[in-house]
């Protein structure tokens, strides 16, 4: 983006690929993050005289308008952020975007509609993506990629219009590239890596791979109890992915044949109930080994001793990756096991990135100021393909 202020922006409509996905409460939204995270750009776009189109995605909607994923409220938060009046287009490249984007004036920010509110953002269809994107491309001059929370999706605006614009990188994604390569070169050791979250599914090809790099690989969230369970212990009514035991159990051999440590914990916080998140009423859990749940109970976050055997492992690192919540963390009564390892980052003086949409979340919502990790990056699935190595569409896209 240097490059392309460099060359001067002024009076040219520049798209801006974010990603706004943010998660919402009705209307407002509870962690502008993501936001946040795309202002350099825009604001130095702005300040250098583009008419700047800010474009994302919101949520899963099915290829059609719903109002429940209106990107308005993120548009206003924007508006408020930059202290600027932020227009906002009703539909993504039909009249009311067009007459937006035409109104523009030099160093004025628009918002279209979400993308995904045209079915061509996310067809698997080639053609009929490249008709979206054509559409896309009619409304700027140049494209600036900044969604890197999205780059690893092949949809019309991260992968399609690229190729249809001059573009070029923004602040965003040039950090997060530039943050994330430190964790696949050269790693300062040891190198410990903390996964969580409910599914081993999700995690299956960034296991594979840290296999190859990690020292160590602390495991907790829902996706700890079909690895307990893969080394034969009950788990009661937890989750369970009982088809993914035997990859389990491949990566636990694989990791003793390495030297690769494998944590799992000890202890767990079980209930015979899923805490209510909306009254967030008192859920009394009890604590009990991870050897010995109980058949009716669900184990919903880890227990005190693991918390400390967690941060124990943390303390010494000097690299340390962490992505997705050790419990059901929006509750406060089983918030401690993801505080626990939230903290042991801030205690260890580890260069330490917090990846992935929830546990980036979960990090400010329970009050940790975000500044002080090494990095929280706004990406939950992109940052897990860039670290299995992957190529990343919007990423190539950008390259070429
Ligand atoms: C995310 O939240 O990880 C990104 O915004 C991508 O969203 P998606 O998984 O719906 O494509």
């Amino acid at each position: 983006i240097d490059e392309l202020l460099a060359d001067g922006v002024a009076g040219k409509r520049v798209f801006v690929r974010a990603d706004l996905n943010v998660p919402l409460d009705g209307t407002t939204i509870t962690d502008d993050g993501r936001i946040r995270a795309v202002l350099p750009t825009v604001k130095a776009l702005a300040e250098a005289g583009a008419r700047v189109v800010v474009a994302s995605h919101l949520g899963r909607p099915k290829g059609a308008p719903d109002p429940a994923f209106s990107l308005a409220p993120a548009a206003t938060r924007i508006g408020e952020l930059l202290d600027t009046d932020v227009r906002f287009a009703t539909d993504t490249v039909g009249d009311s975007a067009k007459a937006t984007v035409a109104a523009l004036t030099d160093g004025q920010v628009a918002v279209i509609e979400n993308l995904r509110f045209n079915a061509g953002e996310t067809a698997k269809d080639d053609a009929e993506r490249g008709v979206f994107a054509d559409q896309l491309a009619a409304l700027a001059d140049v494209y600036v990629g900044d969604g890197f929370g999205a780059v690893h999706r092949r949809h019309a605006s991260v992968f399609d219009l690229p190729a249809r614009l001059p573009h070029y990188a923004g602040y965003l994604i040039a950090n997060e590239v530039g943050v994330l390569k430190k964790l696949t070169d050269d790693v300062r050791r040891p190198y410990a890596v903390v996964l969580g979250g409910a599914k081993v599914s999700d995690k299956l090809g960034v296991i594979d791979h840290l296999l190859e790099k990690a020292d160590r690989i602390l495991i907790g969230g829902g996706m700890a109890y079909t690895f307990l369970k893969a080394q034969g212990h009950e788990v009661g009514i937890s989750l369970l992915q009982e088809d993914q035991i035997p990859a389990v159990l491949g990566y636990l051999k694989r990791a003793e044949e390495k030297g690769v440590e494998f944590v799992l914990p000890v202890d767990v916080l079980v209930s015979t109930e899923f805490p209510d998140l909306k009254t967030k009423a008192p859920a009394h859990p009890t604590t009990v080994a991870a050897d010995a749940i109980p058949a009716d109970q669900e184990g919903l976050d880890i227990g005190p001793e693991t918390r400390k055997l967690y941060a124990a492992k943390l303390a010494d690192a000097a690299t340390v990756f962490w992505n997705g919540p050790m419990g059901v963390f929006e509750h406060p009564d089983y918030a401690e096991g993801t505080k626990a390892v939230a903290q042991a980052l801030l205690d260890s003086s580890a260069f330490t990135v917090v990846g992935g949409g929830d546990s980036a979340a979960a990090v400010r919502i329970l009050g940790f100021d975000e500044n002080a990790f090494g990095h929280i990056s706004t990406g939950g699935g992109a940052s897990l393909e860039y670290l299995e190595g992957k190529t990343l569409p919007g990423l190539a896209a950008l390259e070429n």
